[in-house]
């Protein structure tokens, strides 16, 4: 039927992503193909779900899977270069699996599959890559969470938070952990040190870093006696110069029991 007339190259190997992050998974051919032959199909193989397509010269996202609607985008600048990644953006767990990204031309076609294995915990140079490609304008400064936490009322917390950056920690301007959903202060590290005074008073004597931990860029926030109107979102996001970048982990289950 076709032949197989162009190189197309997937990645390395399986692609992690963190929960609620994005991911990139790669697939380009050696040499730009003709945009009005193009049609490049990204999809899940087990569920056969399309989660992006590309077609007579348009994005079609009326034929996507509703579970990817609004989470799959090709790349702005990528087509006329070769490159038909798709970056997968509000990861979720269902993610995990595998894809293949299949590209036709008139007369040819070519495939290749990308495994996302592992969403959340695991940090690697990988993912990092990945989110420093995501975050776009703060490519130097990179935050990384794991998304989710969980504790039980009046126990401690680790909310997990790495600032991974070339610049060292005394001279990032800010690091702060913020409740999402009121803006609350949290904390607030200013160069190099704990700004009490800046926090709001609910979380004042409750709320440390680990301070052996801030060189090697680890602002995790530890929350002792935590309260069930602790549950939600927090923010930790840091700044430097015009750079900036966060993560948001979410607190649940603070309850007795732990089916909660
Ligand atoms: C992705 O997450 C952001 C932030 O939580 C949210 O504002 C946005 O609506 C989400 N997009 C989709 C397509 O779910
Ligand atoms: C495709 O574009 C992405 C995002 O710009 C980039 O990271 C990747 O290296 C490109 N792939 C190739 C083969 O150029
Ligand atoms: C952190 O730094 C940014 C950038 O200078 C600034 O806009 C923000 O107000 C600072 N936050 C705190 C709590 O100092
Ligand atoms: C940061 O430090 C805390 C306390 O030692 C630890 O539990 C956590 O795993 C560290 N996070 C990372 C990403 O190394």
């Amino acid at each position: 039927l076709f032949s197989v007339a162009f190189l197309l190259r997937g990645p390395a190997g399986p692609l992690v992503a963190q929960l609620g992050g994005s991911v990139l998974l790669p697939c380009s051919a050696e040499t730009p193909l003709p945009l009005e032959e193009l049609e490049v199909e990204w999809r899940r193989t087990d569920s056969e779900a399309l989660v992006h397509l590309f077609q007579e010269g348009e994005v079609r996202p009326e034929s996507q899977s509703y579970d990817y609607s609004g989470r799959a985008h090709f790349l702005t600048e990528g087509f006329a270069a070769g490159n038909y990644s798709l970056l997968l953006t509000n990861v979720t767990r269902a993610d995990g699996g595998l894809y293949i990204c299949k590209v036709f031309t008139n007369l040819d076609s070519n495939e290749i599959t990308a495994e996302i294995k592992d969403i959340g915990e695991t940090l690697t140079v990988f993912l990092k890559a990945i989110l420093s490609l995501s975050l776009g304008v703060s490519e130097r400064l990179v935050v990384i969470g794991t998304g989710v936490a969980s504790a039980f009322v009046g126990d401690e917390v680790t909310l997990d938070c790495s600032v991974d950056s070339h610049i060292p920690p005394g001279e990032l301007e800010n690091v702060t952990w913020k409740k999402k959903d009121q803006e609350m202060l949290v904390l607030v590290f200013r160069y190099d040190q704990i700004v009490p005074v800046s926090a709001h008073e609910l979380y004042r004597d409750r709320a440390d870093l680990f301070t052996a931990e801030i060189p090697k860029g680890n602002f995790s926030l530890r929350l002792k006696h935590v309260r069930p109107e602790d549950k939600g979102e927090y923010i930790c996001e840091a700044h430097s110069g015009h750079l900036s970048a966060n993560t948001i982990i979410a607190l649940q289950g603070l309850g007795k029991t732990t089916d909660y």
